[in-house]
């Protein structure tokens, strides 16, 4: 089964947006198979935003992320990971579409308060980083 990982940014978190979150993907139909709250090191910041490290704003962004804690959360169900996007919206606040998270609640494209996995290699990829294999819980939706 597809499974994606969302991050509630520092602004999602100071903002408590984590909750409104979990729910917008609870309804989606999406099964919650993975949660924890973490403040990040610098070093896996760095390893989960690695494709934007030689752009001008990584720095800032690496700062940003481990600048209060965040929220790792894994969601499965079919279709999880392009279906997020489209629940979060554009990067940029002032392009995303009024109902998606971004474009309800985000301030600047630093405080855009989500990340998504962009393909199902990327999720792989983060996931791993982010949590221990036996921390995503198989279990039977009612
Ligand atoms: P994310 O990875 O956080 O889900 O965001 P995304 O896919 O929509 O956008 P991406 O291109 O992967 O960029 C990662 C984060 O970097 C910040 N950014 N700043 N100053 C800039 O021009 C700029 N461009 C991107 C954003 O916070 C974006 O979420
Ligand atoms: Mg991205």
């Amino acid at each position: 089964m597809e499974q994606t990982l969302l991050i509630v940014k520092p602004d999602g978190v100071k903002r408590g947006l984590v909750g409104e979150v979990i729910r917008r993907w609870e309804q989606a139909g999406f099964q919650l198979i993975g949660l924890k709250f973490e403040l990040s090191t610098k070093e896996k910041a760095s390893q989960h935003y690695a494709e934007h490290i030689s752009k001008p704003f990584f720095q800032e962004l690496v700062n940003f992320l481990t600048s209060y804690p965040i929220v790792l959360i894994c969601f499965q169900g079919e279709g999880v990971i392009e279906k997020s996007r489209a629940i979060i919206g554009a990067t940029n606040p002032l392009n995303a579409a009024p109902n998606t998270i971004r474009g309800e609640f985000g301030s600047s494209i630093q405080c855009n308060v989500i990340h998504g996995s962009d393909s199902a290699d990327s999720a792989k990829r983060e996931l791993a980083l982010w949590f221990k294999a036996d921390e995503l819980i198989n279990y039977k939706s009612s």
